[in-house]
């Protein structure tokens, strides 16, 4: 699929997108479903928020926050997400939504009858943009070994993108991250107060950065985790950075099974 374009206003965007779904077997539900939901978007709001951070946006790199701008790509994004996790045609669910960002994927829920919770850090643009799409973020820090608060109830689905949280804050150092016992102790903290049975984890890790090489900044998928998830019954993507855990009755994630 085509790259973000945070520049584009959302016609154009819609316009380019519709054609590189020319060949998915849904393509007409698809389009239907992104038309409904880009309609409800606030779209002066968007413009507005584009034009505050025109500026930073020309100086960040293409990866920055600001390629959220382009809503439509990320709406489609996590309209795919949510079909892949049957969503679309699920009785209602509560879901819960870790690092949500702009809040895409709760929007997304929504709009299939859904109930979401997109927790995130305190931040002035995710905070304009989710407000575009009118979705309520709840400020939670997600930390190291340290269990989430309760979030009113547990849920059906849990779902973390392209993760951030993982990131170690130590001073000014960059490039720590949370290491297979930390990953542990999240996942056990959400099968064991966060999540309802049967019930399912769904994470999309990010590359995280492995220093340069030859004057090329070297990023990848943290693989002791990804086999972590896989030894515990994950079905995961190592091209992807994905993992996904189903679970049919509350099942503690060891370092060492199988
Ligand atoms: C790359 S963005 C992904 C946003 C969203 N999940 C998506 O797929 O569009 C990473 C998000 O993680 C959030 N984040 C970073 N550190 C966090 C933390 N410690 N606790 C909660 N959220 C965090 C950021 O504020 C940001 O919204």
């Amino acid at each position: 699929m085509a790259a973000s374009d945070p520049t584009k206003p959302v016609a154009e965007r819609l316009a380019t997108l519709q054609r590189t779904l020319w060949r998915h077997p849904h393509r007409r539900e698809i389009l239907r479903d992104l038309q409904a939901l880009i309609a409800t978007v606030d779209e002066p709001g968007l413009d507005a928020l584009r034009g505050k951070y025109a500026e930073r946006m020309q100086k960040a790199s293409a990866a920055s926050r600001y390629k959220y701008l382009d809503v439509v790509f990320h709406i489609l994004q996590k309209l795919l997400l949510a079909r892949e996790l049957g969503l679309h045609k699920s009785p209602p669910r509560r879901v819960l939504d870790v690092g949500t960002g702009g809040g895409q994927l709760p929007f997304v829920c929504r709009f299939y009858g859904h109930q979401a919770v997109g927790i995130d850090v305190k931040d002035a643009f995710y905070d304009g943009l989710s407000a575009c799409l009118d979705i309520e973020r709840t400020t939670v820090r997600v930390e190291a070994r340290t269990p989430l608060p309760d979030l009113g109830g547990r849920f059906d689905v849990i779902t973390a993108c392209d993760i951030a949280f993982n990131e170690k804050r130590e001073g000014k150092a960059r490039g720590i991250y949370w290491s297979p016992d930390d990953w542990q102790f999240f996942l056990n903290d959400l099968v064991a107060h966060q999540l309802r049975t049967p019930g399912t984890i769904y994470l999309k890790l990010n590359k995280e950065a492995r220093g340069r090489l030859l004057g090329f900044e070297r990023r990848a998928y943290n693989r002791e985790v990804l086999a972590l998830a896989a030894r515990n019954g994950a079905d995961i993507s190592r091209w992807r950075g994905t993992i996904r855990l189903a679970f049919a009755t509350p099942q503690a994630i060891v370092m060492d099974a199988g």
